[in-house]
């Protein structure tokens, strides 16, 4: 479909499509798109094609994908002056954070601010710490990339480095959360970049939110944080960041929320991304560590375990997988078999430890991070088996070379990758800005 557009206004176009401006001169989020560049939009995102010169498109669209015509620029002038203010500090690496609530438009703004730097020939390297929605890495992870030309949508950019997370939501995993930011933020430095710009999770109001995000800032210590608002609804965690620079961008009025099944079905493309031609491998569990998780029993942090035996009487059978932790004891067994609570607890009284019942085949599903030797992420997969007789771990993913390292996340995927709950009380309770 061709769509002619006058100059001075602006085609918003929701996904799933692709538009090519073929004439005039059009931007997107600040860069000036060229005629042979064809602009994919993703489902559940729209995109601003901002006419400056009249413009003919060609436009391609999916199922229930739209396109509408607005008056003027929808890029608030706030977002100009905002990078006016950050191009004028002269630091180098020049570090700026982004702020905002879910569908505040930080990931646009991000974008914005990127292009703009781009065409002003600054070193730019996007630190995307917003595991929920992720742009740059997998989803549940942080993630850093460079970024050399402009960019419509940050999804097509390739990570340097990702930090598994393992959640979709920040509340369940500050320390991990800190800890991603901080281990990537030394990391992207090294590459000497002119500006890092840093985008967060949507996760901004309540108290503990803003306790988080203070703890985040402060750890960050960034030159500029920029705030994205629709009203005020950030005054309260901009007001315990006065010891830095603040600034208030506003958010567009022409965005589009998402409901929680959209963000979650943004979160299965970003799956299906990162597992394109993955394939069952299988992996002896001696050639790998296993980061802890209850769910599969196993663990790096094993002990001698003395009583075994005794223990194995008590319950009346050998389970499949025995393994005593620092704070608790994992039994695995066959999904058919059963442990009743007077037994659990006579375990817990010779231990002294909790005792974690999993029966075999609960670890599937399991999203899960896959790392070298040396710690680096290679990517993710999906936990298929442990399969505790053969010792062999089964895990879908495109990854063949390297793995040594497995951690598991509190995320479970189903075959064809759709997010499935791993723990039934967990769906009903906790914050969801994911
Ligand atoms: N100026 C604008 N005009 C039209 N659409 C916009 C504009 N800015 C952002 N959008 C669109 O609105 C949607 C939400 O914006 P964006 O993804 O940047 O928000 P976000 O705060 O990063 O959201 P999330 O919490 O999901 O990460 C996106 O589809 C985006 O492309
Ligand atoms: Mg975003």
């Amino acid at each position: 479909m061709n769509r002619t557009v006058e100059s001075g206004k602006t085609l918003l176009v929701d996904g799933p499509a692709s538009v090519t401006a073929v004439s005039g001169k059009v931007e997107v989020f600040g860069s000036v798109l060229r005629s042979t560049r064809k602009v994919v939009i993703r489902e559940g995102k729209r995109l601003p094609f901002a006419v400056k010169e009249t413009a003919m498109f060609d436009i391609s669209l999916g199922e229930n994908a739209s396109v509408e015509e607005a008056d003027g620029n929808t890029i608030p002038s706030s977002w100009t002056k905002a990078y006016e203010e950050l191009s004028s500090l002269q630091m180098r690496p020049l570090t700026a954070v982004v702020l905002g609530t879910v569908d505040s438009g930080k990931t646009s703004f991000c974008t914005y601010l990127i292009n703009k730097l781009l065409s002003e020939k600054q070193r730019v390297a996007i630190l995307d710490g917003d595991l929920g929605q992720s742009d740059v890495g997998p989803p549940c992870t942080i993630a850093y990339a460079s970024v050399t030309k402009p960019v419509a949508d940050l999804f097509n950019l390739e990570a340097k480095n990702a930090f598994f997370v393992g959640v979709t939501s920040p509340s369940k995993a500050i320390d991990k959360v800190m800890e991603g930011l901080a281990s990537l933020r030394k990391e992207v430095t090294t590459d000497n970049p002119d500006i890092i710009v840093i985008n967060t999770d949507g996760w901004v109001e309540g108290e503990d939110a803003i306790n988080y995000k203070v703890q985040l800032v402060e750890q960050l210590d960034p030159d500029i944080v920029f705030c994205i608002q629709q009203k005020d609804e950030l005054v309260p965690l901009l007001d315990t960041l006065e010891k830095f620079r603040r600034v208030s961008v506003d958010s567009p009025s022409t965005i589009r929320q998402r409901s929680r099944e959209k963000r979650r079905s943004m979160r299965e493309l970003g799956y299906i991304k990162c597992l394109r031609n993955a394939k069952v491998q299988s992996i002896p569990l001696s050639w790998l560590k296993i980061e802890a998780n209850e769910l599969t029993g196993l663990s790096i942090t094993r002990e001698n375990f003395g009583q075994a035996s005794r223990i194995y009487e008590l319950l009346g059978m050998k389970p499949l997988h025995f393994a005593e932790l620092r704070d608790k004891v994992c039994i695995v067994i066959g999904k058919r078999r059963w442990i009743n609570t007077d037994t659990i607890k006579k375990v817990e009284e010779i231990t002294k430890k909790k005792v974690v019942v999993v029966r075999k085949g609960e670890e599937q599903g399991l999203l899960t991070a896959l790392y070298d030797a040396e710690r680096k992420f290679l990517g993710i997969g999906v936990l298929r088996e442990i399969d505790y007789k053969r010792r062999v771990l089964k895990v879908y993913t495109p990854i063949s070379k390297d793995i040594s390292i497995v951690a598991t996340g509190r995320v479970k995927l189903d075959k064809n990758l759709r997010e499935i709950p791993v723990f039934a009380e967990e769906e009903s309770t906790g914050f969801h800005n994911a």
